[in-house]
């Protein structure tokens, strides 16, 4: 065999890991997967505002890395798919650490001991890109170690991966640390990434003695199948086979927001809200990689009235390559074996999950012995939605009577009216057109007989009620939606 040896040049190299396009959070949460990889108990993520000298660190108390363990560590790609890693390794390619980082910072410097003895590196990519070379520092500057050494305290064991000259914060001079914005921000995204650290770390956090923080608060789990709400409908667990492995696959169905209290349906919702949250979740050794998305399947749009619809997917991490997780462990692509039975699970639980919020709309009132009857008729016909009420329903008819009904009737009745509104099945009906918004009375121009009728009541009951006719006419002529009708009140 005649070959040259190609190898790729160090700058062009981390210029292309650093653009794979990570979010701040999502470039924490790869070096949180190392942190738990590594068996810590207690991991901190730190923010501290300085302006262009802003950094953000994540502290573990896991086993930590001997000083070849190091620099092995700092090797882009030194650990790729090929080696074979424990079933508690969230790692794949062996880039994540240097990939994240670069993502967010011009300098990495990790400080790590097994034994009490601290070593560090560094990487400067200034350094590489002026050298050529893959110079992998020795040495900390005076700031850098004074860093170090709060962070890490007197602990004997752990890591401390620190980010300095955050590539967000550092490519202006203007940037000070005064500026009160650009701090606010700062911090916006250590918010970002607590809550996005609860999501994908959920299932670490649960019923389990790790403790994460954020800037010393700890980092709460979010559940995005509110699988402790009685109100939730699941699908029946499927196991799918996937060459030697199975997939697992719950759909849940979440409670429609009247079933929450208002904090608790906001907070279900979750990081990026409900309509960005739908859709699949995609576990690999319970780490979340990817939240919220129908997975690019044909005929599976977002649309706002799949809101409800969450469905959990575990896939065995021997199966990485048939999905193609990628390096940020955040884009997977079912396999083409799987892909039928990933988009009949997505149809049901989608189709039950606008059952629940159509039905929302029609709250039945229940009369015992009678059958189910609900006080608004929410309907779609041709492109109009009409939203009318039930002249059947049991407290309508009580307030039509001949004799007038009693005044009980009608508070009652107007109460079931308030109360079931049908907010959510009508928003539901209109998402996708605006042009079919109905107008009183079908719109301005002449009354028809329904609204002359609808209009003499109201005249009668105001002059019975006091007023002069003159009177009565002229508050009926400015009166919603008669203001907008052509009748005998406007003439
Ligand atoms: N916080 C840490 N504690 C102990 N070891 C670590 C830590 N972070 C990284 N490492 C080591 O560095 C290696 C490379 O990490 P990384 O670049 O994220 O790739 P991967 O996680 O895919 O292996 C890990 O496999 C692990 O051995
Ligand atoms: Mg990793």
């Amino acid at each position: 065999m005649v070959y040259d040896i190609a190898a790729p040049e160090p700058s062009g190299m981390v210029a292309s890991l650093s653009s794979l396009g990570y979010s701040l959070p999502a470039a924490v949460a790869d070096l949180v997967d190392n942190s738990i990889s590594a068996g810590a108990s207690s991991i901190d993520v730190e923010f501290t505002w300085a302006g262009r000298d802003s950094w953000v660190a994540v502290v573990d108390n896991g086993t930590g890395m001997t000083t070849d363990e190091l620099v092995t560590a700092m090797t882009v790609a030194a650990r790729g798919p090929a080696i074979v890693r424990s079933p508690t390794d969230l790692g794949r390619f062996g880039v994540g650490l240097k990939s994240a980082s670069f993502s967010q910072a011009r300098q990495l410097t990790v400080a790590t001991a097994k034994t009490g003895d601290w070593s560090v590196r560094t990487w400067d990519l200034d350094v590489i890109e002026e050298t050529g070379e893959w110079r992998l520092l020795r040495d900390a500057d005076d700031s850098t170690t004074r860093i170090l050494d709060a962070l890490r305290g007197a602990a004997g064991q752990g890591t401390v991966v620190l980010w300095r000259r955050l590539t967000g914060y550092y490519y202006s001079d203007t940037v000070t640390e005064g500026d009160e914005r650009t701090q606010k921000q700062f911090y916006a995204e250590a918010a970002r990434t607590e809550s996005h650290l609860g999501m994908v770390f959920a299932r670490f956090l649960t019923g389990n003695s790790r403790c994460m923080r954020v800037l010393g608060t700890p980092v709460e789990p979010w559940d995005p199948f509110l699988s402790r709400h009685p109100s939730v409908q699941r699908l029946p667990v499927e196991q799918l086979r996937l060459g030697t492995g199975t997939v697992r696959v719950e759909a849940f169905v979440l409670p429609s927001a009247h079933r929450l209290p208002p904090t608790e349906y906001e907070k279900a919702g979750g990081p990026r809200g409900w309509l960005d949250q739908q859709g699949f979740y995609v576990y690999r050794r319970d780490r979340l990689i990817l939240a919220g998305d129908w997975l690019g399947q044909r005929g599976l749009r977002r649309e706002e009235k799949y809101n409800l619809a969450r469905i959990a997917v575990d896939i065995p991490a021997e199966t990485d390559v048939e999905w193609g997780v990628d390096v940020r462990k955040s884009s997977v692509v079912p396999p083409v074996g799987l892909r039928p039975h990933i988009r009949r699970i997505a149809r049901q639980a989608r189709r039950l999950a606008s059952d629940v919020l159509r039905h929302r709309g029609q709250i039945a009132a229940r009369t015992h012995g009678e059958p189910l009857r609900y006080a608004w008729h929410v309907r779609r016909d041709k492109d109009q939605v009409t939203c009318k009420i039930n002249r059947e329903h049991p407290l309508v008819r009580a307030a039509l009577r001949s004799d007038g009904g009693s005044p009980g009737d009608v508070r009652a009745l107007l109460r079931l009216l308030e109360e079931t509104v049908p907010v959510t099945a009508l928003r539901v009906m209109h998402e996708t057109d605006t042009s079919d918004d109905p107008e009183p009375f079908g719109g301005a121009g002449p009354a028809d007989p329904d609204a002359t009728e609808v209009a003499q009541r109201i005249y009668e009951a105001m002059v019975t009620g006091g007023r002069s006719p003159a009177a009565a006419r002229e508050r009926l002529r400015t009166m919603h939606p008669f203001d907008q009708l052509q009748g005998f009140w406007n003439r």
